[in-house]
């Protein structure tokens, strides 16, 4: 950055008027006024053209786009708490910093996991699909029914801060909590904790997913591991699509093994599963864990905080890389 000019920050997406005006304030800002998806190659431009790069989850930043270094940016501000959409390792090797912005999406995550909780084992999405059809001929007693959560035990596979909110949330509908931590944290044992994922899948009435993506955690539900649920079980993704095998987790849903499934993230997002809309019994809902005006603002801001951090010389509170 040469001195005294302004530095120069690119948005891969549209943000909220408070993130974008407080971007303007302190950069020179390339706003995607059209907010459409940019391709590879305009993201590899962008660090040529730009001092901090700020993408979303959703702006794939593979090792091929880190192939061009020496580039002007130095700073990826990742607006959002998952790191799997950058190669962290060429990122770092072309010289490029990484934050996110943890804590901030945890309440409205958690709250998703919760809805998505309630939508499957009420069947609220097929009652409004009903509804909205003309299908719906009034109250009786044996139709639509669902299954009570109170007495029921939520497995929550990552016991991290989302993880935690999701505990703290399902203790108030009477649920009994059984939880593990991901591979290599050091959360001390409690009553809660299971001994194994072995046996939070065996004991599990709903399984809520909130591991980050990580090679570890690749298909964690995989065919086996999903028919290792309990018969009439749940499971919700509110974490990444990469952790559930979709196509396995379709043939439980279809063969009624598995009651439903709620799912925020997919494996190949925006393309849902074929076989997953085809079923009555799986919520189906486009990655909107964080999506509310406070928490998108909060994110944004956090992203802006780290890149100034970054800028004045000091370490970004949230540098990963
Ligand atoms: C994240 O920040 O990683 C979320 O998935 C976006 O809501």
């Amino acid at each position: 950055m040469k001195h005294g000019t302004r530095p120069v920050a690119f948005l891969t997406r549209r943000h909220t008027d408070a993130v974008e005006s407080a971007f303007v304030e302190q950069f020179d800002v390339s706003l995607n006024v059209g907010d459409v998806p940019r391709t590879a190659q305009e993201l590899q431009q962008a660090l040529h053209h730009c001092d901090v790069l700020v993408p979303t989850v959703s702006d794939q930043l593979d090792d091929v786009i880190f192939q061009h270094a020496p580039y002007r940016a130095t700073l990826i501000a990742s607006v959002g708490v998952g790191t799997n959409h950058i190669d962290l390792n060429a990122a770092e090797r072309a010289g490029i910093a990484v934050t996110n912005t943890p804590d901030v999406l945890t309440d409205d995550t958690a709250d998703i996991a919760i809805a998505l909780m309630l939508m499957a084992t009420r069947r609220l999405g097929e009652g409004e699909r009903l509804v909205r059809s003309g299908g719906w001929h009034g109250l009786a007693p044996t139709h639509h029914l669902g299954h009570a959560v109170r007495g029921r035990t939520l497995g929550i596979v990552g016991y991290g801060r989302i993880g935690r909110a999701v505990a703290h949330r399902a203790r108030a509908f009477g649920m009994r909590i059984l939880w593990i931590g991901r591979p290599g944290s050091h959360t001390p044992p409690d009553r809660e904790m299971a001994a194994s994922l072995d046996e939070l899948l065996a004991s599990s009435d709903i399984v809520s997913l909130h591991a980050p993506a990580t090679p570890d955690t690749q298909q964690l539900m995989n065919a086996a591991r999903l028919a290792q649920m309990r018969a009439g079980a749940i499971l919700v993704n509110t974490a990444r699509g990469s952790l559930v095998d979709e196509t396995a987790l379709a043939a439980l849903l279809a063969s009624g093994h598995l009651f439903a499934a709620g799912l925020d993230v997919h494996q190949h997002e925006p393309v849902i599963s074929p076989a997953l809309l085809t079923l009555e019994n799986v919520v189906l809902l486009p990655h909107l864990g964080s999506a509310t005006v406070e928490t998108r603002t909060a994110m944004g801001l956090r992203a802006l905080e780290n890149a100034l951090q970054w800028l004045a010389g000091t370490r970004p509170r949230d540098r990963i890389v």
